[in-house]
């Protein structure tokens, strides 16, 4: 069919032509950002889940949704290896310079852009990375100790300050906050927390691997106050027949009920696969409908397309044996796997294997569903796995 008006879109963070399964998440951000406007008590969500499941693109739809009331939404993202100052202070000064438009609100957002000077000044020596125009000098005492602890509370209660005055909430929009050293979110938390009890209205949604619940718990146990942990994973069946059907629709053509099926079996609901297979099976069909062959077909390119893409970038960032111990990890199965049985198909101690383990952790490929367990955080990475390195090299 007519490459040019084909609907689906894999890729990252790229938008579906249908975000199916994720209205009730949306309505609740919507809920607790506009009791927090309203300086009423609200918990914020931070969403969990595996890579490509959609976390990205629901995100960057609240963002969306959020501006269109009026919120004042800073978009982030934790880069690997950068500091949380680095990140938020050139966007909280887009932000800042925004409501500083705002009659009422310009001066306190004025004292906010003075607040992000004296912060961005005395933490350079620290955080080296922090990278920011300053557009008014600082004011002595605000924000300026050049301790994170105490200087990002009042950078962010400047902010929100501004954000009332301006009869609106400022909110934070974080992905892949796995990303963000653990002592600076545990200091994020409680600047968020103090903004919370004095009702300024700054709050975050964030979303990352499910790695994150643990993180903030461990970083700040009263994390789980502020913030619900939403799962966001695949799709259920109906919502995953609405993720294919509903594009191939809105073009005018068809997919037969058959060809749905086999689609949702092959991908498991999971939203990255669904547009992989979407994209192809639109590919491989010669006209309207798309028929089961059809899928059969797409399945292939569909394969081929994910290993030489979704997957690959991941493998490519690991070292030779961080492969091998993921293979093992494979080995048995799409997991999760005790650490002794992983070590086992090694022949390694899992005192030796320690290390490998943290590294991947940190690299986001794998995680700890419970103590001594190791699941991946990508789905269908095992299969991957096999098909990438078969046969039993990997052993030695
Ligand atoms: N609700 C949905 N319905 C249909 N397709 C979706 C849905 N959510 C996401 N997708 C598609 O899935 C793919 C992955 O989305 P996204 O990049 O947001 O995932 P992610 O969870 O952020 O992944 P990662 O952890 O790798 O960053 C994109 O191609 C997107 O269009
Ligand atoms: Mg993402």
């Amino acid at each position: 069919m007519d490459p040019v008006r084909n609907p689906f879109a894999p890729g990252a963070g790229t938008p579906p032509p249908e975000l199916a399964g994720r209205d009730e998440l949306r309505e609740r951000v919507r809920i607790a950002i506009d009791r927090i406007r309203l300086g009423r008590p609200a918990k914020s969500v931070l969403m969990v889940g595996l890579r490509g499941v959609g976390k990205t693109v629901l995100l960057d739809q609240m963002c969306d949704d959020a501006k269109a009331t009026g919120i004042q939404a800073i978009r982030l993202e934790a880069p690997e290896g950068r500091s949380l100052p680095a990140m938020l202070a050139p966007q909280l000064r887009v932000a800042l310079l925004q409501m500083s438009r705002v009659e009422k609100a310009k001066e306190l957002a004025e004292r906010g852009l003075r607040a992000l000077a004296g912060f961005a000044r005395a933490l350079k020596v620290k955080f080296g990375d922090i990278e920011v125009g300053l557009d008014l000098e600082p004011e002595a005492g605000l924000a300026d100790n050049g301790d994170l602890e105490q200087d990002l509370p009042a950078l962010l209660e400047a902010a929100g300050e501004a954000a009332k005055e301006a009869d609106t909430a400022a909110v934070l929009f974080v992905d892949e906050l796995q990303y963000v050293p653990e002592e600076q979110l545990a200091v994020l938390i409680a600047a968020l927390h103090r903004c919370a009890q004095r009702r300024v209205p700054i709050t975050m949604v964030g979303a990352g691997l499910p790695q994150l619940r643990g993180l903030t718990g461990r970083a700040k146990s009263y994390a789980e106050r502020l913030f619900d942990f939403p799962e966001v994973g695949p799709l259920g069946a109906a919502d995953a027949r609405r993720a294919i059907v509903k594009p191939i629709l809105d073009e005018e053509a068809a997919i037969e009920d058959p060809a749905v099926d086999r689609i949702i079996a092959e991908t498991r609901g999971y939203p990255y696969f669904l547009q992989e297979w979407g994209k192809h099976a639109w590919e491989a069909a010669k006209h309207s409908p798309i028929t089961l062959t059809d899928v059969e077909a797409a399945s292939r390119a569909a394969v081929a397309a994910l290993d030489g893409s979704f997957f690959r970038v991941r493998f490519d960032r690991l070292t030779p044996f961080e492969k091998r111990y993921l293979r093992a990890m494979a080995d048995l199965g799409p997991g999760p796997h005790r650490s002794g049985n992983i070590a086992d198909r090694l022949g390694r101690k899992v005192t030796a294997l320690a290390p490998t383990r943290n590294q991947l952790i940190a690299k986001g490929m794998i995680w700890s569903p419970a103590h001594g367990d190791t699941a991946f955080t990508v789905p269908l990475f095992d299969e991957f796995l096999k098909r990438s390195m078969p046969g039993d090299d990997w052993r030695q």
